[in-house]
């Protein structure tokens, strides 16, 4: 198993309670804290009798967060994390391309995403048809595709990325020699990316545009994430009037509008070590919601400004009712194609690398 050490999982209810109690103090009513501990500790029961390992990704809610994964964190870690366990079941607490990414790494295991309609808008912006078009439009230039994708669009890819390691894979193939790169589909993940390696951005959307010689370019895909491209520079503005002293951290699925004006851009996983590592009067998260609740809960004598207006819908579908119904019932399990398995592992593997 991975070196990260799995969280601790309570062995009675009282304790699940204690540990809830301990973890969730302030962030969630101790109400809703004995109701859901009940749930945690029936779910923990039934992860060990079936052998099943639980994932959790860092925007579930805070009492499913900090009761039930065995492992937490951003999806570079979690998919890392896939490639290494020896559980006959996966749980994936996130959305449904996660699933497929731990299915694609563990085809023999038996992967469940809580809820099979745990979507996410960049992935569903894209098809392998369109993977296909750019080729013939760029040819010879590399695939990479963001992990936030269907498998049958890594299927047709070269590199797989996240957020994590999107810069470290683009670099690399700029480094190999390549003048013009595709990454799909997220525009201003793109955008962001190109930006830090002094690249231009195209938009492969057009299927007229054509790209520069001379230089790096990279051509990216008109989709956003509905969450993210929400923030704008002006909430970044207003924030720094009301919280002067907040660092203010986004995620680079942000507009490089609003990720030009705050302090720290990164993953999920760069956030909670940014966090952890840097001591700050408080600071203010332009992402998913429970991600600021989560590192609250973690850390708690570090300030959170709470900017909850916006909201993953795909990732609040994953609750502690649906993943004890998903290990009861075996619900909802990934089923993919060998074929799609077999062309998707190359890009996922390299991502892995690519570290
Ligand atoms: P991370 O890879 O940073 O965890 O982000 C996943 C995601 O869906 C962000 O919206
Ligand atoms: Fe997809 Fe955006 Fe939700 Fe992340 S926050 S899962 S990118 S819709």
């Amino acid at each position: 198993m991975p070196s990260i050490k799995p969280l601790d999982t309570p062995d009675s209810l009282d304790a699940t309670t204690a540990m809830m109690h301990k973890r969730l103090h302030g962030i969630v009513p101790d109400f809703e804290i004995a109701l859901k501990a009940e749930l945690a500790w029936k779910i923990n029961q039934l992860k060990k009798e079936k052998n099943a390992v639980i994932l959790g990704h860092n925007y579930m809610e805070p009492a499913l967060y900090h009761s039930v994964p065995d492992y937490t964190g951003d999806s570079l870690q979690l998919s890392a994390i896939s490639a290494q366990t020896d559980a006959a079941i996966i749980v994936f607490c996130g959305v449904w391309f996660m699933g497929e990414t731990a299915k694609i790494l563990n085809p023999e295991r038996m992967v469940l995403v809580p809820s099979d309609k745990a979507g996410c808008s960049l992935a569903e912006g894209i098809t392998s048809a369109d993977v296909l078009r750019l080729r013939q439009q760029f040819p010879g230039a590399p695939v990479v595709t963001y992990v936030n994708t269907y498998a049958e669009v890594k299927a047709e890819s070269d590199y797989c990325c996240t957020s994590g390691n999107a810069l470290k894979v683009l670099k690399y193939l700029f480094d190999e020699g390549h003048d013009r790169v595709i990454f799909l589909p997220d525009e201003y993940l793109a955008r962001n990316t190109a930006a830090g390696l002094g690249a231009t951005y195209v938009n492969g959307s057009d299927p007229n545009a054509v790209a520069p010689t001379g230089g790096r370019t990279v051509i990216g895909w008109s989709v956003r994430c509905e969450v993210h491209e929400l923030f704008t520079p002006d909430d970044v503005r207003q924030l720094r009037r009301q919280y002067p002293d907040a660092i203010i951290l986004a995620h680079p699925e942000c507009s490089p509008e609003v990720v030009a004006l705050v302090d720290v851009t990164g993953s999920t996983k760069d956030m909670v070590d940014y966090v952890a590592k840097v001591d700050a009067p408080r600071y203010a998260l332009l992402t998913e919601c429970s991600m600021g609740d989560n590192i609250a809960a973690q850390f708690p004598h570090r300030e959170m400004v709470r900017a909850c207006s916006l909201r993953c819908k795909h990732m609040n579908l994953i609750t502690l009712e649906d993943t004890l119904a998903a290990l009861e019932n075996e619900q909802y399990p990934v089923q993919l194609s060998p074929d799609v398995i077999a062309r998707a592992r190359q890009p996922i593997d390299r991502m892995l690398q690519l570290r």
